[in-house]
């Protein structure tokens, strides 16, 4: 298959919006990276997807959408017709020029133990809407053959990797609400693991603690105390001894602010940007080799006292983000998307022995077309 130009969209468990990036490729090659776009939803649409993730938790079909789970998938739709319609028009792109659009939905369940995870969207009805052939539904098949069905975005990780010179082994981290890396060491096939919280409960806290999305540049973080017994506490969870593949869902660690000892907010957000650091390097004695070179990428990216535990944590490894080395850090994960989309077109396998545990190479995703009822 020739170079195409996709669009790929990523709504990620941190429920801040839905990011936008086209790439151009033949599901192998990057040939070019394009355009990137930001969507964020609303106060009120973020409450409609705190409330889904509740209304998930008992799901046993991931067909159903009791409670408001219904709700919450039409304002998903809504949001990604609205963000790719506004995408193309800022950029003067007609829907023809585009070959596929990858969806990733809105995960709001991940039990892939019980081969169950529920991404809300719908595919066909984003086709209609934007008059472009539309992948989804990413994780089912590598879920239902037995692999953790995340993460996904390795094989691009690998790809943008391979583009790149200087020390080796890399690996890509990208830290959203939770975090998870990709050992790159050509011609080794890629590794990748969640490694535990990315900024899910550092969101968690000071929303609760001053209404605050998240720790802005880790500005309050940088002026409190790290407890080091309760990241002494929470490392003893058996996730961070088990090796990889493995996978998290968003709420797996979120009992444990409960069990935050009393404490000022600025030294709550110290404390769990360490515990994202700290479980980070955990991953570490996983991997075949240290990593001469972290690069990373995702929101946390912006929270430089996370950056800075990381760089203490890591050493003598370097730590880059990803726009240091010319990437766009909070376009991969929505770039990975139109890479897999490109990917499910061609047929191609998305997911690895290595990188999720499924049994062998597997193709995800759906394709459904504009026409399709
Ligand atoms: N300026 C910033 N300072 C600190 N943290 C930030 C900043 N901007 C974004 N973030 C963090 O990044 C998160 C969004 O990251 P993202 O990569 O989109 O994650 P996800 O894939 O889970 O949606 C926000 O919820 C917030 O925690
Ligand atoms: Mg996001």
């Amino acid at each position: 298959m020739a170079v195409v130009r996709a669009v790929g969209m990523m709504s990620g468990t941190s429920l801040d919006g839905v990011d936008v990036a086209l790439i151009e490729t033949d599901g192998e090659r990057i040939a070019a990276l394009g355009p990137t776009a930001y969507r964020a939803y609303t106060d009120d649409e973020r409450s409609v997807l705190r409330q889904a993730l509740t209304d998930a938790v008992g799901l046993t079909n991931r067909n159903a959408r009791p409670g408001n789970l219904a709700h919450a998938e039409s304002l998903v739709t809504d949001a990604h017709a609205e963000a790719v319609q506004a995408f193309l028009a800022a950029n003067s792109i007609s829907a023809s020029e585009i070959a596929i659009v990858g969806f990733h939905g809105q995960t709001v369940l991940h039990r892939p133990r019980q081969q169950l995870t529920v991404q809300i969207g719908q595919g066909a009805a984003l086709a209609r809407r934007a008059g472009i052939p539309v992948a989804y539904d990413f994780r089912a098949a590598d879920v239902a053959a037995g692999g953790e069905g995340a993460p996904l975005v390795p094989v691009y990780h690998s790809a943008l990797v391979g583009m790149l010179g200087g020390p080796r082994p890399v690996c890509v981290l990208n830290i959203g609400g939770v975090a998870n890396l990709t050992y790159c060491d050509p011609p080794h096939p890629p590794i990748a693991c969640d490694t535990g919280p990315g900024n899910a409960l550092i969101d968690d806290f000071l929303r609760e603690r001053t209404g605050q999305r998240y720790d802005d540049g880790g500005a309050l973080a940088a002026q409190g105390k790290v407890h080091g017994d309760f990241i002494a506490a929470a490392l003893r969870d058996p996730f961070f001894d088990a090796r990889p593949p493995k996978s998290l869902d968003r709420n797996a660690f979120a009992d444990i602010l409960s069990t935050l000892p009393k404490m000022s907010t600025a030294d709550g957000a110290a404390t769990l940007a360490m515990l994202t650091a700290t479980t980070i390097a955990r991953a570490v004695p996983h991997l075949p080799r240290p990593p001469a070179r972290w690069i990373i990428s995702g929101g946390g990216a912006h929270n430089r006292t996370l950056m800075s535990f990381l760089g203490e944590k890591l050493a003598p490894a370097q730590v880059k983000t990803a726009d240091e080395v010319g990437w766009s850090g909070d376009a991969i994960e929505a770039q990975a998307f139109a890479y897999l989309a490109v990917r499910t077109l061609r047929g191609l396998p998305s997911t690895f022995p290595t990188t999720t545990g499924v049994p062998m190479p597997m193709r995800g995703g759906i394709v459904t077309q504009p026409a399709a009822q």
